[in-house]
């Protein structure tokens, strides 16, 4: 191993570690009357962005999806899936009613860095390009009847206003992405057009959220699925609403029957419980001042603020004794993935944490600042994951307020994808505490937070099936 590099810690304004921590604490807190805040506010926001387009943070976008799978969705059909540090290929051959998915075929890339920080042709280039080389290597039990075009449902995981349910114009990137020229474009027209340039004849049939794709995915499965959460690298949720609870509508669309709308919660911001160092890692992020809530619960974020205040700590307490790492000045280096596995180390010497802060932050570190550091990622996952359960309740009681006793009084299934979810089991279960919390046990109990593992992918592939242009009888 190189030795890691030290600078002398600066210790004119020494302020104890312990007291950084207990402000740490202090300020991070949410006990009930802050979660009940939080899930107020959600809800108002909620009806404010429901009202009139700009009326709240949460754009409350109109998905036009207005009918869910029903089961019947029959033929071969492709998802292509970006939104995050991955990008995702898929083919489905649905064999309807009976036979469900008969086959599916998937490939995962990893986004190169410097595609997140390049052009928008660059970005589609590559996407159509791994498409393409998907798409030629159909076989097996995948089946599309001769004069067909391959359908896709494209998985688009950034806010989108949406113009058709084939169409929509992106808003802005959120997650660190920060392609130039794609915002203010129709995403799926860059496809085509990046399609075009790779001589690949597709046909995007259905642009959908991630959230969206996963509450379809889910609800071909379970009738009760009403709300969609991802928690991963960003954060947001959907749900299904009734037409006439969407004022900003205006007779567009018939006010009759349901639609699934992306609130886009990553952008909500109020009530929250932040400190300095949220306020200062928002300022020096690439989007200032926006994705409040996604900065604070989700999985592109909680490493960064815990490396934020252990740098802090270093510097004002001499955390890991007179000199300060100068890796643990680096934006990013600690990642969420590092706070869940220190918290998985149930050993007495906190042997694996210690292993983590070397290896990733070259630190050299004793028993005591072990602990401390424990304590500081349980605090930043405690306050995530108790945030992000209060959001939950939030769009359920509004849901509950505008229909009694329909969401409430019976079972309703919240379907959950997301690495940070699937991977931090403590956050998950100060997710579930809060949400118990909020609702009381009785009714907690009609309220299911199902792991719905990759359902976005088979979701969009649904919802191209259904808004495929070709008949569904073969
Ligand atoms: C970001 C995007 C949103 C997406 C979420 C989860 O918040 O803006 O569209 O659903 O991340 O991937």
């Amino acid at each position: 191993r190189r030795r890691p590099r030290f600078r002398m810690a600066v210790r004119s304004s020494a302020v104890p570690v312990d007291s950084i921590l207990t402000k740490l604490k202090h300020e991070c807190a949410t006990p009930l009357p802050v979660l009940r805040r939080v899930a107020d506010a959600m809800a108002a926001d909620m009806r404010a962005g429901l009202a009139v387009d700009g009326g709240s943070d949460l754009k409350m976008i109109l998905s036009y999806v207005d009918s869910l799978p029903t089961g019947n969705e029959k033929g071969l059909f492709y998802a292509l899936d970006l939104g995050g540090t991955n990008f995702r290929v898929l083919r489905v051959q649905l064999g309807g009613k009976e036979e469900r998915v008969i086959d599916t075929e998937f490939e995962q890339v990893s986004i190169p860095q410097d595609l997140m920080f390049g052009t928008s042709e660059e970005l589609f280039d590559f996407i159509a390009s791994r498409l393409a080389t998907f798409a030629q290597k159909e076989g097996g039990k995948f089946h599309l009847p001769p004069g067909r075009k391959k359908e896709i449902g494209f998985t688009f995981s950034f806010p989108v206003r949406q113009t058709s349910i084939d169409s929509g114009i992106l808003i802005k990137w959120t997650k660190g992405f920060a392609v130039s020229g794609t915002a203010g474009r129709d995403v799926v027209a860059c496809l085509n057009d990046a399609m075009e340039r790779q001589g690949l004849d597709m046909r995007v049939s259905a642009l959908v959220n991630d959230t969206v794709g996963t509450l379809a995915g889910a609800r071909y499965w379970d009738d009760d699925v009403m709300v969609a959460v991802i928690l991963g690298t960003g954060t947001n949720a959907c749900y299904i609403e009734r037409k006439d609870s969407i004022p900003k509508l205006q007779g567009h669309v018939s006010a009759s029957g349901r639609t699934i709308i992306n609130t886009e919660w990553g952008a909500f911001s109020n009530g929250l419980p932040l400190t300095v160092f949220d306020r200062e890692m928002d300022a020096a992020s690439i989007n200032p001042g926006e994705q409040i809530f996604e900065k604070t619960i989700s999985g592109m974020y909680l490493g960064e603020i815990v490396r934020r205040v252990l740098l802090k700590m270093a510097e004002d307490g001499a955390l890991f004794g007179s000199s300060i790492p100068e890796k643990l000045s680096m934006p990013f280096v600690l990642r969420t993935p590092d706070l869940s596995a220190m918290q998985q180390d149930n050993s007495d010497d906190l042997q694996a944490v210690g292993s983590v802060l070397y290896d990733i932050a070259g630190v050299e570190s004793n028993l005591n600042a072990r602990k401390i550091v424990v304590e500081v990622c349980d605090t930043i996952a405690k306050r995530g994951g108790r945030l992000a359960g209060a959001g939950i309740v939030g769009i359920l009681q509004k849901m509950e307020e505008d229909s009694k006793g329909l969401i409430f009084g019976k079972r309703t299934v919240v379907a959950m994808d997301g690495g940070l979810y699937e991977r931090y089991p403590q956050y998950r279960r100060y997710l579930k505490d809060a949400v118990t919390e909020l609702l009381g046990l009785e009714m907690s109990k009609n309220v299911v937070i199902e792991h719905s593992k990759d359902g976005s992918g088979i979701g969009a592939a649904l919802l191209a099936a259904a808004n495929s242009k070709y008949e569904h009888s073969f």
